[in-house]
């Protein structure tokens, strides 16, 4: 395969012809210290402004990050690291969006930093900068003029050398396009054409190298069909399971013994069924203040390398 955009009828290769890529064990949260919901910025924070209760979301997130320390005794995560929340950053507990961590071909652990569409959102960046250059990642060069939100939008292949990359809100084709020779990896650009799931994160879960879990109304037919010809197997979740509960932005993690953990907001009915018949391990949690301003679980949490 080459290190290339791979437009849907390009696809001549499926999920057992790619190649092995490391599951990330480092599991990075920001704290929610200044979370709140002051402006519009996604469908799901209209009516929402002024109505996060600000213990509560302490609470969850307290509760998320205990359950994530947990997972360490089964060998899901290696370590859990947390950044602090900063003063007027309103959204920066949304650890998935500023960055995209990455391994070159060389083995060398390389990152993309956002370029996010909001410009409260842009001033998080920074911070995450400084992050990575604490742990020695390569920090590679980004055209400000392209918008890219990070892991919300660009997600791994589980276990494979392989990135699928949603655009059409927050970021665009362009970022899918530079993409490939950056980060030296095959990319399947997924064009997201529904307000509901504006971040491939809404709508996207991919469970194992051969299952994904989607919701089709948020992706134009070709991407359909590109997602199809790679995963063996795609398990469609109905729209309004997708939208109340943020069903589709569980984090997957894998044990020791190659089970899946799933830590999911409660509430998500099917697709928890069918999790559970893919003999997943099913963590429900509780994320409703977060989801007040259009994020789950899988938005409030970085994994790397
Ligand atoms: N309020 C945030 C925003 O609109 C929510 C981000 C959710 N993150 C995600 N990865 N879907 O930017």
């Amino acid at each position: 395969m080459e290190d290339k955009l791979y437009h849907h009828r390009e696809i001549d290769f499926d999920c057992f012809a790619l190649e092995d890529f490391p599951i990330p064990k480092l599991l990075l949260m920001v704290t929610p210290a200044y979370f709140d919901v002051v402006d519009v910025r996604n469908a799901y924070m209209e009516d929402n402004i002024g109505k996060v209760d600000k213990e509560v979301a302490w609470n969850e997130w307290n509760a998320l990050h205990a359950l994530y320390h947990r997972t360490i005794l089964h060998g899901c995560l290696e370590e859990v690291k947390v950044l602090d929340g900063q003063p007027g950053l309103v959204d920066m507990v949304f650890a998935a969006n500023q960055s995209l961590p990455w391994i070159n071909r060389k083995g060398e652990k390389v990152v993309v930093l956002s370029r996010m569409r909001n410009a409260n959102r842009q001033s998080e960046v920074p911070f995450f900068k400084s992050f990575y250059h604490s742990l020695g990642y390569v920090i590679l060069p980004w055209p400000e003029s392209i918008l890219l939100e990070g892991n919300g939008d660009i997600i791994a292949h589980p276990g494979k050398r392989l990135l699928w990359a949603g655009y059409g809100h927050r970021s665009s084709f362009e970022a899918a396009a530079l993409l490939p020779e950056l980060l030296e990896t095959p990319v399947v650009p997924l064009h997201l054409i529904s307000e509901k799931f504006y971040h491939l994160d809404t709508c996207f879960m991919p469970l194992d190298e051969q299952t994904v879990l989607l919701c089709p109304s948020a992706f134009d037919d070709n991407s359909l069909q590109a997602i199809s010809s790679v995963f063996k197997e795609v398990i469609f979740i109905p729209e309004s399971e997708a939208e109340t509960t943020f069903a589709l932005n569980g984090l997957v993690l894998q044990d020791a013994s190659g089970v899946k953990h799933v830590v999911i907001q409660k509430g998500a009915i099917e697709t928890v069924s069918a999790l559970r018949k893919k003999k997943s391990v099913v963590h429900e949690v509780e994320t409703g203040e977060f989801m007040k301003s259009g994020g789950s679980v899988f938005c409030m949490k970085m994994m790397l390398y």
